[in-house]
């Protein structure tokens, strides 16, 4: 599963980070770009083409330091509840984003993947979405994942729908499925649990994000709002998930042990 290189942290001193203990997947909730422009008397709009332009940044940064799978809340199913053409706003700064910006995936190595529901997306991101995964399906550095369309639940009953048509013809035999054998027919079958998610835009939820594979997770709240999430920012949560004992059920003597 991960088969990713080990990255030499760039400038390690820099951040007063253990980079020994990095979480090795951090997913985040980037929520707040309407707040924040109407914080400014600005259309929503604006407040996600900052939220957009804030993403580059993120990216590069955990690319930097040595984050190895990052997985961002783009678009949940919901969303396409939201006004049509906020929601065309949103299809057309993530078409920008991938052309743009998959030049970059490439010269730093990053394996550009989704999980969601592709099959509600316009079909010009979709092109896109599928070019860039093309392009970048070898690259080993880091993994970037876009959440698209996605929403937890219909994942899992989309898994549990594959499971049922494999066990229909005859690929699987079992009359009892494992959580690890069930963790194959999800969207996130090439992905670790995800160690650190950031919902930032003072809210305290998961929204339908990854409900399977957060079962033991650390979860971070930040009021800022996303547009306003920085490096800085990133770095106290990361810092935070490092002053935290995970036991996984187990007691704190036991921590170390084999
Ligand atoms: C939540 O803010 C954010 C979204 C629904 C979309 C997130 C999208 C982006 C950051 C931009 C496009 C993404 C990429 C990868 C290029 P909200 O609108 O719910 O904020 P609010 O709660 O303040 O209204």
């Amino acid at each position: 599963m991960d088969t990713l290189p080990k990255i030499t942290p760039l400038r390690p001193s820099r951040y007063a980070l253990d980079f020994n203990a990095l979480p090795q997947h951090v997913a985040l909730i980037m929520d707040g770009n309407g707040r924040w422009a109407k914080e400014r008397n600005l259309p929503r709009i604006e407040g996600h083409r900052r939220g957009s332009d804030n993403v580059d940044p993120i990216v590069t940064f955990c690319r930097e330091i040595g984050i190895r799978h990052l997985t961002l809340y783009a678009f949940s199913m919901e969303n396409w509840a939201r006004p049509k053409d906020e929601t065309l706003a949103l299809m057309e700064l993530l078409k920008d984003y991938l052309v743009c910006k998959r030049g970059k995936f490439i010269k730093n190595e990053i394996r550009f993947q989704t999980i969601g529901d592709l099959d509600r997306l316009p079909h010009f991101v979709v092109e896109e979405i599928e070019e860039t995964k093309r392009l970048t399906k070898d690259l080993n550095r880091m993994v970037l994942t876009l959440a698209l369309s996605y929403s937890a639940r219909d994942e899992i009953i989309r898994a549990v729908n594959r499971l049922l048509k494999d066990k229909d013809q005859h690929r699987f035999q079992d009359s009892y499925i494992s959580v690890h054998d069930f963790g194959r027919y999800l969207d996130t079958q090439s992905l670790p649990d995800p160690d650190l998610l950031i919902r930032t835009g003072r809210e305290r939820r998961i929204s339908n994000f990854l409900l399977w594979q957060s079962a033991y997770t650390e979860l971070y709240f930040t009021d800022i709002l996303w547009p306003d999430f920085n490096e800085t920012c990133l770095i106290d949560a990361l810092r935070d998930y490092q002053s935290r004992e995970r036991r996984f059920g187990r007691i704190s003597e036991q921590i170390g042990e084999e």
